[in-house]
């Protein structure tokens, strides 16, 4: 067992961690997102991280996609550059990563082997900030040295279930947070395990108990949402933990402001990221 301190996020802690944009900001200094997401099967999984990202304030947002995907993403998401991938349905490497502050990898991208290639290529070339989700987290769970590849500092997304394809199975919730502190201390990343109660752990062993969202999140692609908006959050200058922390929560919030506004069960995952300005405007 770890030596670990347990915190709950209120709102002023949030806020204190947020870095405002200054009044000579221009698109070069709030940084640009590289988010690499997407397949002809999943196409909405990038429309849903790409919304947001756009709405927590990078400076460009480039998303990376098989070629099938290209269109969709310029008509769901006009403000996004698109980078079209040498392959029609997987990720099979990014070319030039010198202008790019962030990288966010995962949602709907599959786990085929030319995207596990494609992985390994760019674990090879990225030693920055990141965000890994969904099927980056399930390639990386398949392969130790792909997992060993990862840069410190990187901040994990999984749900239960993928967290458990990492770290093996738990007793129980308690069991599950001594694995979570454990595994970030281990391989020295940021490991947020969403849920009903999400929790940050970060590698010196301290836990973060976010008291934000609600049921009516529970909808296919909210995750991925979260994924854009950590992506965005370290592009723009946040270290690891502020952005990990700032995101979790305004990702909850921003889902309460949904359900206020349309009940849990009308919540779609896309309204999560419609309401983020409104969370922005609070924190600021
Ligand atoms: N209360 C508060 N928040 C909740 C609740 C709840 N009851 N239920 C879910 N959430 C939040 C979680 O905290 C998390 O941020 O909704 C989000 C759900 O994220 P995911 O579990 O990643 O769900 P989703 O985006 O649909 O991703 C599922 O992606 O992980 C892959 O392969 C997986 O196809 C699957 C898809
Ligand atoms: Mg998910």
């Amino acid at each position: 067992e770890r030596d670990s301190s347990y915190y709950f996020l209120t709102e002023e802690a949030v806020a204190s961690r947020l870095l405002m944009p200054e009044k000579f900001s221009h698109k070069g200094t709030l940084g640009n997102t590289l988010l690499i997401a997407g397949t002809p099967a999943m196409p909405g999984a990038a429309v849903l991280a790409a919304r947001g990202a756009i709405r927590s304030g990078t400076g460009l947002l480039t998303v990376h996609v098989p070629r099938f995907v290209k269109e969709m993403i310029h008509f769901a998401v006009p403000e996004a550059l698109v980078e079209v991938d040498s392959s029609d349905y997987c990720f099979s490497g990014v070319n030039d990563l010198s202008r790019v502050q962030a990288v966010g990898i995962g949602p709907g991208l599959g786990t085929s082997d030319v995207t596990r290639y494609g992985m390994r290529r760019l674990l090879k070339a990225w030693r920055g900030k990141m965000v890994i989700d969904a099927d980056a987290l399930n390639l990386l769970a398949a392969d130790a040295e792909l997992l060993s590849m990862v840069p410190r500092g990187a901040v994990l997304t999984p749900h239960p279930k993928e967290f458990e394809r990492l770290a093996g199975k738990s007793e129980n919730d308690f069991d599950r947070l001594n694995k979570l502190s454990t595994f970030a201390g281990l391989h020295q990343l940021y490991v947020v395990l969403k849920g009903a109660r999400t929790v940050i752990a970060s590698p010196d062993g301290n836990c973060y108990f976010n008291m934000t969202g609600n049921p009516g999140m529970a909808k296919g692609g909210a995750g991925d949402v979260l994924t854009g908006i950590i992506a965005a959050l370290l592009a723009s200058g946040h270290e690891p933990l502020d952005a990990a922390v700032i995101g979790v929560y305004a990702h909850g919030k921003a889902g309460d402001l949904a359900a206020a506004e349309f009940g849990m069960r009308g919540v779609r995952a896309g309204d999560i990221a419609d309401k983020l300005g409104l969370v922005w405007k609070t924190l600021e």
